[in-house]
């Protein structure tokens, strides 16, 4: 994606990376979870076209298909997809205490419109997801990266940014939130610079009020106590090229 300023940060696979693998400590839970759930609920990367509709046994036009990048613990992403059964989900997560939460939930609630990906997003989405094939995407509060030598492993940049856009459909929707002021305007500035999007934002700063759907996540509640504002930037890819 970004041409590397130090080819190592890549680990050889063309592209920048916008975490850095922490270990963290896996509860026994979400360790059964991850185990039993795994191999039920997740989609194991390939390097090839994933049929959507095989996934999750319905078509795009029976239930539009929404892709999330980055779930963190999946506490939002399992109250939006429980709230919206005529959706289905698939969540994309690289760290497992975060991936085998998520199973939990799957579980327990029940929920047969939610899959997770444990990979790289960005790859997950150049090798796996067909073009024209999402109704929406999220990216909800992705890593800051606040120090300036950091910011190039954001994950919201132009080419990332031309990737979604290929791979939504046409009206489907790129939904982004953070609590870093400053990253906020940098997703409106890109998105707004990526020719197949238009915004649908109408508050000041072409920044969009909070939909409904949206609940309020981990990192938010955390932002908001240390004093953070809360952004939503949210484009639709053109019925037709610009
Ligand atoms: C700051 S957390 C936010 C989690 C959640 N969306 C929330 O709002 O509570 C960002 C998450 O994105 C994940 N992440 C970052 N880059 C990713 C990538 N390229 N692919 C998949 N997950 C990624 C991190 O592991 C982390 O869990």
């Amino acid at each position: 994606m970004n041409s590397p300023q130090n080819p190592d940060q890549t680990h050889g696979h063309g592209h920048i990376r916008s975490y850095v693998l922490r270990q963290g400590r896996v509860s026994s839970a979400q360790q059964r979870h991850y185990e039993e759930g795994l191999p039920r609920w997740g989609i194991p990367y390939r390097n090839e076209l994933l049929d959507l509709a095989a996934v999750f046994g319905r078509t795009a036009s029976a239930a539009p298909k929404i892709l999330e990048i980055g779930c963190g613990m999946g506490e939002t992403t399992a109250a939006i997809a429980a709230a919206h059964p005529e959706n289905d989900y698939l969540g994309i997560e690289v760290h497992t205490p975060g991936v085998g939460s998520l199973l939990k939930e799957i579980s327990e609630r029940d929920l047969r419109n939610l899959r997770i990906c444990q990979h790289d997003a960005v790859e997950v989405l150049r090798d796996m997801i067909p073009p024209a094939s999402l109704a929406g995407v999220h990216v909800y509060f992705p890593d800051p990266w606040p120090k300036k030598r950091q910011q190039k492993r954001r994950l919201i940049q132009a080419p990332l940014v031309h990737l979604i856009a290929e791979r939504l459909m046409p009206g489907g929707y790129l939904h982004c939130a953070t609590d870093w002021e400053e990253y906020a305007l940098q997703m409106v500035d890109v998105l707004a610079a990526e020719p197949l999007l238009e915004n649908t934002g109408r508050l000041p700063g072409g920044f969009a009020a909070r939909p409904d759907y949206r609940p309020q996540t981990k990192f938010e509640t955390r932002g908001l106590r240390l004093g953070h504002g809360v952004w939503d930037v949210i484009f639709r890819r053109r019925e037709e090229a610009a």
